[in-house]
């Protein structure tokens, strides 16, 4: 069985669509199996998107997602990493497709909702970054 991680996007708590994500995420009938609410530290943040680090988009990404609270998620299920992000939709909102979280709630590229880990890799790395080793944190 698969695991991924999840976040919803300080805009998704303070646009108050908290309720309508995990809803999509409850009906395709996958299972939530950690969650928690936090306002991550700017450590935090530059590490989750350490990837980016020296991109143009770097410092305001890590600034957005520092300005409030987030809801983490540990998210599982068979092929739920693919299964996610086909429902987020893509990046770039004029690909982001209607029926899909981004394609039918925002049209910004950096308040897009939603982050899902886009690989096994990823997830694993994840996972252990916001919720520790085990995944339960
Ligand atoms: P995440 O799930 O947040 O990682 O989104 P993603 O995997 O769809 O996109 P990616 O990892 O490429 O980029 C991470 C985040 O940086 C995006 O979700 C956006 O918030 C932001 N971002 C990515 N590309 C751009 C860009 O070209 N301009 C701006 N302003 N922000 C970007
Ligand atoms: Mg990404």
């Amino acid at each position: 069985m698969e695991r991924t991680f999840i976040m919803i996007k300080p805009d998704g708590v303070r646009r108050k669509l908290v309720g309508e994500i995990i809803g999509r995420i409850e009906h395709r009938n996958l299972n939530i199996v950690a969650m928690k609410m936090l306002t991550p530290t700017r450590e935090l943040a530059e590490e989750h998107y350490a990837v980016h680090k020296g991109k143009d988009f770097f410092e305001g990404v890590v600034d957005f997602i520092t300005s409030g609270p987030v809801v983490a998620m540990v998210v599982e299920g068979d092929n739920c990493i693919k299964l996610m992000r086909n429902m987020m939709g893509a990046t770039n909102p004029e690909n982001a497709s209607p029926g899909t979280i981004r394609g039918d709630l925002t049209a910004s590229t950096r308040e897009n909702l939603i982050h899902g880990s886009d690989s096994p890799e990823t997830a694993v790395c994840e996972i252990g970054l916001w919720f520790g080793k085990d995944g339960m944190q």
